[in-house]
Order: C-alpha cells, then sequence, then structure tokens
C-alpha cells in the first residue's frame, strides 16, 4: 500500500508545468475507437485513467505505441465491438463513452456498468435518452448497458438533455458523428473538454459545430479517418495548484494553461483577495494571509467548477468568518469535509450547503482521499498544517494527477511517497 507523507508549513515558491485534461483525455482516447483508424493523441497527462484507457482498447484489438511521456499512436482498426473487459470498464465513470464510440462505428455496443468517485447519484439516463432518440434500444441491468441499432446504423435527431451533462452530451456526440443525418443536442454542456472532443472529432473528418454553447449540431459521416490530436492543458489541475499558491502564502508561475478556462477560479480567488496576473498561456498566483471571506456556488461551466469545490474549500476555510459553499451539481460531493474536519475544519454541511466558519489553523493528522478532489483538497491541507500530515488511499488522486509529488516537491513541498504494509484484515 502507499500513502502520501507531507510535512507542512512551507509557502511553494517556482514554476508548475500543467499536464493534458485528464476529461478530455479519456474521451478522446475512447472516441478512437468510433474512428477505426489510426490516430496520433499528444499532451496526454500520465494518470491511471488514461492508462486504463489505453489498456481497454488493447483488450478489444486495438494497437497502442507509445511515442513519447504523452504522446500515443492508438491504431483501432482492429477493434472487435463489445468486448471491453469488465474488470477493467468497472473501475471508471469515463468508460461509458465506449458505448457512443461502439454505436457509432459498429451499430451496438455491451459494456459493464461505470465505476468512478462516489459522489452520490450518478444515473446515466441522459445517455440512454439520447442514444435512444439515435435509434438505438438500449437496456440498462445491474452489470451492463447494451444497445443496439436494429438498422445497423444510427439515425440522427434532435435530443434536449434534461439534466446539462458532459458526460451525456459527449457520448451522444460521438455516437452522433457517424449517424445519418444532422442531430441537434440542446441543452448542452459547455465545458472545453466538450469542446476538445468535438475538435478531435473534427480533424478526424467528422462535422461537429456549437461546441461550447448549449447547442451542438452534429451532421454525420459514413467514416472517419485518422488525425494527429493535441489534449487541451488540464483547467482541474491548474486550478488545484492556484490554490495551492494561495493556501501556503507562496507564489507559483503555473505554466501551460488556457487562462479563460480558469475564469470563474480566478473571479472567486480574487475575490478573496489573492492576487493573480494572467499571462497568454500562465497564470501568477501569490499567496497572501487576510482573506476575505465568500459564498460561492458550483455550477456547470463557465461556472465555478464542481470539481473545484473541494480545493476552493480549503482556501475558504482560512478566511476569517462564514463562508458558504453551495454544490450545485451533485447530491453528495462533501465526504471530503469529514477528512477536514479531522484537520481541525469547522465545516456544518446541510443538504447541499456547506457552513466553513473560517480562521482556524489546519492540524495535521492522519487522513485519507476518499475520491479524486478530496483526496487532492486534504493534500492542500496537509500543505498547510504544521506538522506531518499522512494521506492514505491515493489510488484516488493517481487516477487525475499527473506526478503530483514530483511537480509539488519541485516548488519546494516536503511532500513523498511511501509504501507501508497492508494491515487489511484477510477474512
Ligand atoms: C464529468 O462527470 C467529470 N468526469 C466529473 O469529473 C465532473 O465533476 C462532471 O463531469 C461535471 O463537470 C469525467 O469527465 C470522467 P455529468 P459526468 O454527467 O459526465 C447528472 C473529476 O473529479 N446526470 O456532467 O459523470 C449527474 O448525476 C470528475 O474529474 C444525470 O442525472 O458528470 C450530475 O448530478 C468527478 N443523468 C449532473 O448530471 C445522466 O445521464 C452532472 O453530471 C448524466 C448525469
Amino acid at each position: 500500500m502507499e500513502k502520501y507523507v507531507i510535512r507542512g508549513g512551507k509557502p511553494l515558491f517556482g514554476d508548475i508545468e500543467v499536464s493534458g485534461a485528464k476529461n478530455a483525455a479519456l474521451p478522446v482516447i475512447l472516441s478512437t475507437i468510433v474512428v477505426g483508424d489510426k490516430c496520433v493523441i499528444e499532451n496526454v497527462p500520465d494518470v491511471s485513467d488514461v492508462r486504463l484507457c489505453l489498456n481497454i482498447i488493447e483488450k478489444m484489438g486495438g494497437k497502442i505505441d507509445k511515442i513519447d511521456k504523452t504522446t500515443y499512436a492508438i491504431d483501432t482498426t482492429s477493434v472487435k465491438a463489445e468486448t471491453a473487459p469488465y474488470e477493467l470498464v468497472k473501475k471508471m465513470r469515463g468508460s461509458y463513452y465506449i458505448v457512443g464510440a461502439e454505436l457509432g462505428r459498429f451499430g451496438k455496443s455491451y459494456v459493464g456498468l461505470p465505476g468512478g468517485c462516489d459522489l452520490g447519484v450518478r444515473p446515466i439516463d441522459q445517455h440512454v435518452k439520447g442514444f435512444e432518440a439515435l435509434g438505438a434500444t438500449v437496456n440498462v441491468d445491474g452489470k451492463h448497458i447494451e444497445a443496439e441499432c436494429k438498422k445497423g446504423a444510427l439515425k440522427a435527431n434532435n435530443i434536449y438533455f434534461d439534466v446539462v451533462s458532459v458526460g451525456a452530451t459527449i457520448n451522444v456526440m460521438i455516437a452522433a458523428s457517424r449517424a445519418q443525418g444532422v442531430t441537434i443536442i440542446e441543452n448542452a454542456a459547455r465545458e472545453p473538454h466538450v469542446v476538445d472532443v468535438a475538435n478531435f472529432l473534427n480533424s478526424c473528418g467528422a462535422k461537429v459545430s456549437g461546441a461550447g454553447t448549449d447547442t451542438i449540431k452534429v451532421n454525420g459521416v459514413s467514416k472517419l479517418r485518422g488525425c494527429s490530436y493535441a489534449i487541451i492543458p488540464d483547467m482541474i489541475e491548474a486550478g488545484t495548484y492556484m490554490i495551492a499558491a494561495a493556501v501556503t502564502g507562496g507564489k507559483l508561475n503555473i505554466k501551460n494553461v488556457i487562462p479563460k478556462h480558469l475564469e470563474s477560479i480566478s473571479a472567486k480567488m480574487e475575490e478573496m483577495g489573492i492576487e493573480i496576473e494572467e499571462l497568454d498561456d500562465s497564470v501568477i498566483v501569490t499567496g497572501k494571509a487576510d482573506l476575505e471571506r465568500i459564498n460561492l456556488k458550483t455550477l456547470p461551466y463557465p461556472g465555478f467548477p464542481t470539481d473545484m469545490g473541494p480545493q476552493m474549500c480549503v482556501l475558504m476555510c482560512l478566511a476569517h468568518g462564514l463562508s458558504l459553499l453551495s454544490e450545485g451539481i451533485f447530491t453528495n460531493r462533501f465526504r471530503y469535509v469529514e477528512e477536514l474536519r479531522r484537520m481541525g475544519a469547522n465545516i456544518k454541511v446541510h443538504d447541499r450547503t456547506a457552513r466553513i466558519e473560517g480562521g482556524h489553523p489546519f492540524l495535521p493528522a492522519n487522513v485519507r482521499a476518499v475520491d479524486l478532489r478530496a483526496g487532492v483538497a486534504v493534500v492542500l491541507a496537509g500543505l498547510v498544517a504544521n506538522g506531518r500530515t499522512e494521506v492514505e488511499d491515493i489510488y484516488h488522486i493517481e487516477r487525475g494527477y499527473d506526478d503530483l509529488v514530483g511537480k509539488l516537491r519541485a516548488v519546494g513541498a516536503d511532500i513523498r511517497k511511501v509504501d507501508y504494509p497492508d494491515y487489511t484484515f484477510q477474512s
């Protein structure tokens, strides 16, 4: 078993390079299945969810060549339908993109139900609604998603999502890229990773327009061809390091970012008094002592991202006074609060709002990562707390952060990954 050991209380100074976006890389890699040719994907983050996707494609008959640390050649010419390995698929939420890709290419799909972070109820009814609108028959039981289009190819349609869903928007876009006719997706998610997948599909010869707005038009094509494509920088990784500079009272130059993607994060941090300088492809964040309390609600893009809620909560804990953090996306995104309480935070959660009584110092403690962003939040608190903090279950964190320890150590953090015996009771 592995854990992080952190000796906190040190301000961070220096440069941090942001990697490719996990939540763009997963759908781009899996949508190579709908392309059925050789693609070269660049700026791929080295995180376990990405390695899982590449492994799944290989098990399905695809060919993966690692060209360098962040570049892969992915040839899905020989991928067979309905061969996604259940044991791998169930490990992450993004597996459901296999369904859209297989439906678009083969007209049928049989995939294990996705896993991923426990953030409360995470249905896939909007994905199913989209696939059925395109002419597929979809059955979801306790273990699998089975989808088939009797007529062999999907037919375009108009789809209105009842809920703004990143996954459903991307999944239906992938499937519709090879449907017959023009599909209109309304109430679509507008996240940068939705735009990234649309740009990738268009680089392969698809005809997707309107991505980044709430209405996306997909003019289906009968064939797609391979391309070379670079993944956008990870706005959540960037935001996490912005918070690291702020909470430790240091100064970080966070490189390889698209400042526009960070607007809502920068705006709320500046409201707290943090100084943020925006350059073409980097942001410089300088921490300060007396922070202003704020109220915050997480919303679909371009609102404040839900995936930055836990990290922002750590910063809000340092501001004197009462701050409110409302979660507008998931039903149970506050599991991390219990871990922060162990570190001295004074937070009370009622329904989907956390009342944060700030101004109490974080105390070192032994805590665990309960999900990906919850895990990085306790790491941030550990960087602030004077003394030794240990973080277990770090596999959650390593699903979505490329070389977190290396990047933090390079700017002065005393953090290391250590092995420890697994005392889990062997029944
Ligand atoms: C993606 O999850 C991300 N995961 C999440 O990031 C992110 O928090 C989320 O989008 C919102 O931005 C990946 O991209 C792999 P949704 P996804 O569909 O697609 C409800 C991280 O930390 N909903 O936009 O699953 C759903 O329950 C992870 O990197 C339905 O009701 O999120 C939620 O309340 C955590 N029916 C809301 O919509 C559906 O069919 C938004 O979910 C689908 C979703």
